[in-house]
């Protein structure tokens, strides 16, 4: 069933230059983006998207992570692409991501994890109204 994810390539990602790699992850599993926009990240957005960790001690420095640079964020769809993508990205912590997995290969922090994917549909539609509201 087609269906709708919401992928952000972090600020570690970017200022890495894994854009294109993660896009073009994405691309040969066969999904297609539907919406697609580099940009800084207002906090009050940031608080938002993680307002299920507000009570976890990671939370302050996780807002301040994604703030602090400019996050790929884009609209993936296709079918099942929401455990499709989080098949790609790898578990969150990159030291227990797979190798071939986007964390596995890249990342060695589990707050540095270079990517976000919805975890789920009604995360993904949330997700998708805060960041492209219209898309
Ligand atoms: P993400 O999939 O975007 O969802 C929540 C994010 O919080 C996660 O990726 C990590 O970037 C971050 N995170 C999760 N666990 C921790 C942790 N123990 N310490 C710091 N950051 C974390």
């Amino acid at each position: 069933m087609s269906e709708r994810t919401l992928v952000l390539v972090k600020p570690d990602g970017v200022s890495r230059g894994l854009v294109g790699e993660v896009i073009s992850r994405i691309e040969r599993k066969g999904l297609k983006l539907a919406a697609l926009e580099l940009r800084n990240v207002e906090r009050s957005v940031a608080e938002q998207h993680y307002a299920e960790h507000a009570s976890k001690p990671f939370f302050e420095s996780l807002l301040e992570f994604i703030t602090s640079g400019p996050v790929a964020a884009m609209v993936v769809e296709g079918d099942n692409a929401i455990a499709a993508f989080r098949q790609l990205a790898g578990v969150t912590n990159p030291v227990q991501a797979a190798n071939g997995s986007i964390r596995g290969d890249f990342a060695i922090e589990v707050q540095y994890n270079i990517v976000h994917g919805s975890d789920s549909t009604e995360s993904a539609k949330r997700e998708i109204d805060l960041w492209f509201p219209g898309v």
